[in-house]
C-alpha cells in the first residue's frame, strides 16, 4: 500500500471518528479520490505570514492528508506562491484553499445525492470537491465554476490527471453555470451574504442547495429547497461551517478604534458573540446588523459601518467594555442577549429561510414567525 493510500485511510479513519462522514459511497470516495494530486503546492501558517510547501518537501504529504484547510492563494494573486518560496513567507488574506475535509465531509452529505443527481458547484479551488462529487456521481453529472481563470485551468488540469472531467468554467458563480442546464442539486464552497437568485432558477424545483452564510457575526451552514423560479426555502443547519466570502459578498476591512476611552464593567464575555461554538453567536448576528467583530493586538472590538465600535477586555476576575460612536451598541448586546434568554436560548437550527427573488429572511421556529433581513 502507498503512503498516500494509508495516509488517506487514516484521514477517511479521522471523519468517521468525527462522526461527519457516515454515507457508505461518500466513504469510498473520500478513500479513493487521491487528494495529494489536487496540493502539489499551497501556503502553511508561519510566524511572519505564509510559507510555501510543495510536493516533496519534508511533511509535504503529510499535511495534504491532515485534516486542515490548505490554502492554496493569498490576495487573488497567484504569484505569491513563488514569491513566498524564493523570497521568505508572504504577508495575505487567503482567496482560495482546499477546505477542511471535516466540512467538505459536512457539507456532501448535506446535499443529500441520489444516483443521476446532476450536481453545480460554485467555487472550483483545487477541483478535490468537484473529484468527489465525479467520484460519486460520474463527471457528466458534474459542473463547477471559479471566478479565478488560473485555478480553474490548474485544477481542470489536475482533474484529468486523476481521472475526472466534469465541466469546468471561469466565470461568476453568483450567476450559476451557462445558462440551459437545471441541476438536481448545487452545493456553494463560498460564502454568500445572499443567495443568488440565479442558483434557484437554475435549480429543479425540489432540488437542494447547500452553501455557508458571510455574515459578519454569526454565519452557518443552510439546506434550501428550490421552489418555481428564484424561490426557494431553508434551514440553517445543526452543523456549522464558515467559508472563505464570493468574491462580490467580501465586507470592507476595519480597524479597531484607537484613543483615550473609559472602561466600566459588564458581565457579558465578548466570546458569547464571537465565538462559534456560542449558542448566542446566530441570534446576536440577526439582532445587531452590520455589526462585526475584530481582534488586534489583544484587543477584541465590535463595530458598525455607522462609526459606533465597543472595546471589550477582560479585567480582573470580570470584563470591561469602552464605547464610542453614535450608538451605544452595547446596550444593544445585552437587551438581545437578554431576549435570546427570554426566547428559550434558540440554537442555529430554530432559523429558517425564505427566499422569494431579491426578498429574502431568516424566521425563528415558523416563517409566520418573526423575521430578519437576510442581508439587512
Ligand atoms: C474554499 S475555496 C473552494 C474549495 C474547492 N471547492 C476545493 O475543493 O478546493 C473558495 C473558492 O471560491 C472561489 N470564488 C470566490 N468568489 C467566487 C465567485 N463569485 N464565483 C465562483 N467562485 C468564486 C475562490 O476563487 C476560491 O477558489
Amino acid at each position: 500500500m502507498s503512503n498516500a493510500t494509508r495516509l488517506r485511510r487514516r484521514l477517511v479513519g479521522h471523519l468517521l471518528g468525527e462522526g461527519v462522514l457516515h454515507d457508505a459511497r461518500w466513504i469510498t470516495a473520500f478513500r479513493t479520490v487521491p487528494r495529494h494530486v489536487f496540493l502539489p503546492r499551497f501556503f502553511v501558517p508561519a510566524a511572519n505570514g505564509w510559507a510555501a510547501m510543495e510536493t516533496g518537501d519534508d511533511k509535504w504529504l503529510a499535511r495534504v492528508y491532515s485534516p486542515d484547510v490548505l490554502v492554496v492563494q493569498l490576495d487573488d494573486d497567484s504569484g505569491l506562491w513563488e514569491r513566498a518560496r524564493y523570497l521568505g513567507a508572504q504577508p495575505g488574506t487567503p482567496t482560495s484553499s482546499s477546505s477542511q475535509p471535516t466540512i467538505m465531509a459536512i457539507m456532501l452529505e448535506e446535499l443529500r445525492v441520489a444516483d443521476g443527481n446532476r450536481v453545480l458547484e460554485i467555487g472550483t479551488g483545487t477541483g478535490y470537491n468537484a473529484a468527489l462529487l465525479c467520484q460519486r456521481l460520474g463527471s457528466g453529472l458534474v459542473y463547477t465554476v471559479d471566478i479565478d481563470p488560473d485555478l480553474v485551468d490548474a485544477a481542470r488540469k489536475r482533474l484529468a490527471e486523476a481521472g475526472y472531467a466534469p465541466s469546468c468554467a471561469a466565470g461568476d458563480g453568483a450567476e450559476g453555470f451557462p445558462a440551459g442546464v437545471l441541476y438536481d442539486r448545487v452545493i456553494c464552497t463560498c460564502s454568500v451574504s445572499s443567495i443568488p437568485p440565479a442558483w434557484l432558477e437554475q435549480t429543479v424545483p425540489g432540488g437542494l442547495i447547500v452553501t455557508t452564510l458571510n455574515r459578519p457575526i454569526g454565519g452557518g451552514l443552510v439546506r434550501i429547497v428550490a421552489g418555481e423560479g428564484a424561490t426557494g426555502h431553508g434551514r440553517v443547519l445543526a452543523r456549522d461551517g464558515r467559508f472563505m466570502p464570493l468574491r462580490a459578498h467580501r465586507f470592507k476591512p476595519s480597524k479597531v478604534p484607537e484613543g483615550d476611552v473609559v472602561w466600566r464593567p459588564t458581565r457579558l464575555p465578548i466570546g458569547v458573540i464571537t465565538e462559534v461554538r456560542s449558542r448566542f453567536e446566530f441570534f446576536a448576528g440577526l439582532q445587531l446588523p452590520g455589526v462585526a467583530a475584530l481582534r488586534e493586538g489583544g484587543i477584541t472590538a465590535l463595530v458598525h459601518p455607522d462609526g459606533s465600535w465597543i472595546r471589550h477586555r477582560q479585567a480582573g476576575g470580570g470584563f470591561e467594555v469602552a464605547e464610542g460612536g453614535p450608538r451605544r451598541l452595547w446596550e444593544g448586546v445585552e437587551s438581545a442577549y437578554e431576549e435570546w434568554l427570554d426566547l428559550g436560548q434558540p440554537w442555529r437550527d430554530r432559523f429558517g429561510l425564505s427566499l422569494d427573488g431579491e426578498e429574502q429572511v431568516i424566521w425563528l421556529d415558523s416563517p409566520d414567525g418573526r423575521t430578519w433581513p437576510l442581508c439587512p
